[in-house]
């Protein structure tokens, strides 16, 4: 590829989504992009990158964005951040409010729905514990293609054996030849909807929990500022926000600080967990949501 097209996509790419592409990644531009260049019926990736230094297609620009996403997910990926949401976080939760019985969830870069759907699974059991709660997850993503593929909730023997314990696989999904169909319940607790994370977080309301797990890794220091203090102004004060374990907050923005003694999780500097060193969820493990 010519170093002025690898320019043209990696500006491109920034601008559009805040992915950062960096030279060592110029290969991706080719095995990528070629298949979209065939779909748009250009003979070649020369010839599409041609056409886009005039007014690019919106769809074009759409197609080369979500190609160039990494997708990487899978169920109760990690294990450790879904067992501090059902011990630590829950517990909180359930301790905290009694009030307002309400619980949103906002799952930021949601991928084809394996980490959403951990979250449902976990809260269906744990909904019991739970009487005249509502739970809501909203999950979102840049990609619709992907967001697709979540909505229609049906994986793989290879996807459902990374991470999904049998007896969730048992209870919440049905076989289908040869994948495996979520059930309609787990379904119906997610609410799916495109949202690129440059964009203004105001129009999608408040949350008590954020999920933006492996996915600030991709952008530079000044957008995952950006995003990390956009995202602390929808967090409620005595929010928890759950980032991946390659990513922190740490040297990047203020907005929000470790939540004490359970790596992973954060909380806004006046929030009451970081007042009580967490004790309220994180000392008490031991007595955790079963
Ligand atoms: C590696 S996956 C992470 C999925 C999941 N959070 C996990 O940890 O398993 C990153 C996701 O971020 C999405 N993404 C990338 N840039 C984005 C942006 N600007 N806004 C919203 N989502 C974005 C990609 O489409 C992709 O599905």
């Amino acid at each position: 590829m010519r170093i002025t097209d690898f320019d043209l996509y990696r500006d491109l790419l920034k601008e559009r989504s805040g992915l950062v592409l960096g030279q060592d990644k110029s290969y991706l531009l080719d095995s990528r992009l070629s298949p979209i260049a065939r779909k748009w019926g250009y003979p070649t990736l020369d010839a599409m990158t041609d056409a886009l230094r005039g007014v690019p297609d919106k769809d074009l620009v759409n197609d080369i964005v979500e190609a160039m996403t990494t997708n990487e997910t899978s169920f109760f990926r990690d294990n450790k951040p879904f067992e501090m949401f059902k011990d630590v976080v829950l517990k909180y939760m359930k301790e905290g409010r009694t009030t307002r019985k309400e619980l949103r969830i906002w799952c930021a870069a949601a991928s084809s729905g394996q980490e959403p759907y951990s979250i449902a699974m976990i809260l269906k059991e744990a909904a019991a514990q739970f009487p005249g709660w509502r739970f809501t997850i909203k999950a979102t993503d840049i990609s619709d293609q992907i967001l697709n593929q979540a909505r229609e909730g049906v994986y793989s023997q290879f996807e459902v054996q990374r991470g999904l314990p049998i007896q969730f696989l048992m209870k919440y999904f049905t076989q289908d030849e040869e994948k495996w169909r979520i059930s309609n319940d787990i379904k119906a607790m997610v609410n799916y909807g495109n949202f690129n994370l440059l964009n203004d977080m105001a129009t999608l309301g408040r949350f008590d929990v954020i999920f933006c797990r492996n996915v600030l890794i991709y952008f530079d220091e000044k957008t995952k500022a950006s995003i990390l203090e956009r995202m602390g102004k929808q967090l409620e004060s005595d929010g928890i926000l759950f980032l991946g374990g390659a990513e922190t907050v740490l040297g990047i923005t203020d907005a929000f600080k470790p939540f004490p003694g359970q790596r992973g999780l954060y909380a806004q500097p006046g929030s009451v967990h970081l007042a009580q060193g967490g004790a309220r969820g994180a000392g008490n493990t031991q007595q955790a949501l079963a």
